[in-house]
């Protein structure tokens, strides 16, 4: 059994990943700003008052979490806002890079102290980010972000490869959360997670660094 580190975890895939993962039977330690009665009610350890994107907030959390050692580093947090070209707003946009690049990376170089050979880095980014595959055009700051937090993936997989941490870069398809406005043309957070987790598991140090789609599929840069 295995213990999981996941933010934004009070509802949508974070969620779903400590249901499965609660009922699988690993250790989750549930991370989120504010939680909620569902992930309450799962009975696992809940770490709330963290925001990804503030220094001293996860200064707090690495305190509460010293003597933990981590087999898997889920980062989930994430937030989009529709920008366009005709209504750029650059606050947004920054606010974006905060919370999808900068914050996972700012958790991650926290938490690496208690990582150890054999654990994993997971990002969760999106094939929004995907340069290759953007055909579509609009959301600025959702798509850049995505592609920043991507590219800190790869170069954590190198700079970490020695260390015997494996990084993961992964899409979890269309899902129905509330970030999609529980689009009825996306998959259940169940669905979602169950790939997810057969790509974790999956993860290893010879395909550290790779992007994948939650049905396993290799995306494009
Ligand atoms: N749903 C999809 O179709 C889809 C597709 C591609 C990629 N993704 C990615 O998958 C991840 C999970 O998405 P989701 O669909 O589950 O989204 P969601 O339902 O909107 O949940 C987002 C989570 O991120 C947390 N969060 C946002 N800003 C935060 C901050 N500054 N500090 C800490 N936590 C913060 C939210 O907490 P609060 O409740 O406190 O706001 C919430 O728990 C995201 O990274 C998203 O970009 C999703």
């Amino acid at each position: 059994m295995a213990t999981y580190l996941v933010t934004g975890a009070n509802r949508g895939i974070g969620y779903e990943y400590c249901k499965q993962l609660q009922g699988r039977g690993d250790t989750v330690i549930a991370v989120c700003r504010t939680s909620a009665p569902e992930l309450d009610a799962l009975g696992i350890r809940v770490e709330t008052g963290v925001d990804i994107t503030d220094d001293m907030s996860i200064a707090s959390l690495v305190q509460r979490l010293k003597d933990i050692e981590l087999d898997v580093l889920l980062n989930n947090a994430g937030i989009i806002k529709r920008i366009t070209l005709d209504n750029l707003d650059f606050d947004s946009i920054r606010e974006q890079f905060e919370v999808n690049a900068l914050g996972p990376l700012r958790l991650t170089h926290a938490l690496l102290p208690q990582l150890k050979t054999g654990s994993k880095i997971i990002l969760m980014t999106s094939r929004m980010g995907s340069i290759d595959d953007n055909t579509s055009g609009g959301s600025y700051g959702y798509r850049m972000s995505k592609v920043a937090l991507s590219m800190a993936g790869k170069s954590l997989a190198h700079d970490l490869k020695p260390r015997g941490i494996a990084v993961g870069i992964l899409h979890p398809g269309l899902v129905q959360t509330r970030m999609t406005g529980f689009t009825p043309s996306g998959i259940t957070p169940t669905e979602s997670v169950q790939g997810l987790l057969a790509r974790i598991d999956g993860l290893t140090l010879e395909n550290t660094g790779s992007f994948w789609h939650a049905n396993g599929e290799i995306l494009p840069w």
